[in-house]
């Protein structure tokens, strides 16, 4: 974890001017006096179960529907048929759902394959497909009892039905029991398919059925996609906001996030309707489901491996106030509140107490130091405040240490935004989440919206943003460089204003290309490849390049700039956004520092506003290190048309 306040050096104030000496901009940076602190946690990532991010993506899963808990339980699952020589479909057994004697409670669905004649088999489609690569392996398990069958082979065959890999579980009795075994595949495949051929007649009972990669991130056996695990790495991000997003609040009380269903044993966590499998009609996603493979264990163990707090957001008590907005009643709140105490003891707890217990069981001993929790999502009005008030009298009480973030609504002006502000300020709320998925042209008018923001109220978190190049929930919006370089150019705005603004996190993070609901997203994946797009290029070197204490700066037209130390490298970072058609130049004049040198710069840019990045080509826009000469304080460069740089300069 980064912290600002583990060196003391000599602190400076840097004061940014920029002015114009014809054609140059000239930017001075005065490093003596001091300056406001940022933090080191600014700018951070916002995950939801959204676009197939988690089921389907993040989490690894090669089966669909492993539990046949979804609303039809046989979805994904299909028969295999015999065509006999008279071209007719025979069939060799069936398929049926049942539920006497479960695999457990919360998971009452299984699969009774009857079989009539040996052979039988039967099929999962996956994810649209399963990513299957060539020379990995695969480990194919399953719960399993049986009487007949003592053996039952799994297939795992391209998008031709060629094999591509075998593996066989055998010694079945009348019990349920785990069997599992490991697979190499010998060929690599977007669109693989599991099958499976029982060997003998008799019925055979499956459950938890799960074809899983052994090559995960950090190779853990319930781990995560590795490529897209490492882009987050890669970002460094300050933080992780999970689960979301509106399915926190679930579109009826009943299907909202419920966190305690998604830790300990996997065969033990409730599979749930995804709220965005039917939200959008020209996007549905009826096979659309949450299996919280990935639950609040794995999402709590990602932040940590990848050096960023954990910022879980739990539901208020309220449903998507866009869908139903159910409310639970206040008498019947306590459940509510007794989620976010329980999940401070999962999180922080000894291990000698209940949920701190469960946490050791998972493999974490350690407790995950979390420091913050979202009370409700995206949440507005009287009913919310009236509940976030037991929600923080309760909490605020055991748990002083923890901050609490509370939403402002769903848009970043107007109302109910202003009320929300203005109840917010007179409760002295901790951090107030803001929401805009608003047009590039917004972001760049709103550069300078913190610059008058009070210093003395709640910190703001601009939880979700996204530059929308068609109109928010389009799905004509693009991730290119027109939307990217105006939330640049905002960010400067983030970032001059790291007194007021805590945090800030781009939204939504990943999206399926053959399953997604919402446009714009940082990340676009297939079943083996991803990218990161333009946006998530500015989120990364703004996030790599975070200070410690801020620099006021002055911009001018075409131009947005922000500056920072970092008190831990001892460097002064500047950024400076063209938002020009032409190249600028610009003068840095670095006041106190008077040797000369060498500094690094990142350039991200595009002189083409519609440039995108796509898997032909991922790195189309993406950033370029270079060094620049410091000559006795002062720098001289040209910045490129329509580009972010950042410039890093020593200050010794
Ligand atoms: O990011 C997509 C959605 O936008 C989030 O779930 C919600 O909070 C907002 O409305």
């Amino acid at each position: 974890m980064r912290n600002a306040n583990r060196l003391s050096i000599p602190v400076f104030i840097l004061l940014v001017r920029t002015l114009v000496h014809g054609s140059t901009a000239v930017v001075t940076v005065d490093a003596t006096h001091p300056g406001a602190a940022i933090s080191p946690q600014m700018f951070g990532v916002f995950f939801e179960d959204i676009n197939f991010a988690a089921d389907g993506g993040l989490y690894p899963e090669l089966v669909k529907n492993r539990s046949f808990e979804f609303s039809d339980p046989l979805m994904s699952w299909h028969e295999i048929l015999l065509i006999d020589a008279k071209g007719l479909a025979k069939p060799r057994g069936e398929m049926d759902i049942r539920t006497e004697s479960p695999l457990n409670q919360s998971n009452p669905h299984y699969l009774r394959v009857k079989v009539t004649e040996a052979g039988y088999g039967f099929w999962n489609s996956g994810y649209r497909g399963m990513g299957v690569e060539s020379n990995a392996e695969y480990r194919f398990s399953a719960y399993l009892r049986a009487g007949g069958p003592k053996s039952i082979r799994a297939v795992i065959t391209d998008e031709n039905n060629k094999e591509i890999g075998t593996g066989t579980l055998t010694g079945f009795d009348e019990h349920w029991k785990k069997y599992e075994t490991v697979i190499r595949a010998s060929a690599t495949t977007q669109h693989a398919h599991l099958n499976l051929f029982v060997d003998a007649p008799g019925y055979l009972d499956l459950d938890m059925v799960s074809l899983f990669p052994i090559d995960t991130w950090k190779q853990r056996p319930n781990g995560l996609r590795k490529d897209l695990v490492q882009l987050l790495a890669d970002m460094h991000p300050g933080f992780v906001r999970f689960p979301g997003g509106c399915i926190v609040e679930g579109r009826q009380l009943a299907t909202r996030y419920r966190w305690k269903t998604t830790v300990g044993d996997l065969a033990q966590r409730q599979t749930l309707t995804n709220r965005w499998n039917d939200e959008f009609d020209q996007r549905p996603a009826p096979d659309y489901f949450q299996s919280f493979g990935l639950g609040f264990f794995e999402y709590f163990q990602l932040a940590e491996d990848i050096g960023a707090r954990p910022l879980p957001i739990l539901n208020c008590g309220m449903a998507c106030q866009f869908n139903s907005s159910e409310t639970a009643k206040l008498e019947d709140l306590q459940e509510y509140i007794q989620d976010a105490l329980d999940l401070i003891e999962f999180a922080n707890g000894p291990v000698s107490s209940p949920w701190g217990a469960l946490r050791a069981k998972m493999g974490h001993p350690e407790p995950f130091h979390l420091t913050m929790i979202g009370v409700g999502n995206e949440q507005w009005g009287a009913r919310y405040l009236e509940r976030y008030k037991l929600f923080a009298a309760a909490l605020k009480a055991n748990h002083p240490e923890i901050e609490l973030v509370v939403s402002a609504g769903p848009a970043p002006a107007g109302e109910p935004f202003e009320s929300m502000w203005a109840n917010w300020r007179d409760m002295k709320a901790d951090i107030v989440d803001e929401h805009y998925y608003m047009a590039p042209d917004w972001f760049l008018a709103n550069s300078g919206r913190y610059d008058h923001y009070d210093r003395s109220g709640p910190k703001v978190f601009a939880g979700e943003y996204a530059a929308q190049t068609s109109g928010t929930t389009k799905p004509d919006n693009r991730n290119n460089w027109k939307a990217a370089i105006a939330e640049a150019a905002f960010m400067t705005g983030l970032e001059r204003n790291g007194d007021v603004v805590r945090m800030a996190s781009y939204a939504p993070l990943l999206a399926h290309v053959d399953a997604w609901q919402w446009k714009p997203d940082a990340i676009w994946f297939d079943n083996l490849r991803s990218f990161g797009t333009p946006d998530y290029y500015v989120q990364s070197v703004f996030a790599n390049n975070v200070g410690t204490r801020i620099v006021p700066v002055t911009s001018q037209e075409g131009l947005y700039t922000s500056a920072t130390i970092d008190e831990r490298t001892h460097e002064v970072l500047v950024k400076a956004v063209n938002h020009n058609s032409t190249e600028r130049p610009v003068e840095i004049q670095l006041k106190g520092i008077s040797e000369s040198g060498k500094a690094q710069v990142t350039t991200l840019g595009s002189s083409d506003l519609n440039a995108e990045n796509s898997f032909e080509q991922p790195k189309l826009v993406r950033p370029r290190a270079s060094t620049v000469e410091v000559k006795a304080g002062t720098i001289q460069a040209r910045l490129p048309p329509y580009s972010l740089t950042v410039y890093r300069i020593s200050l010794q």
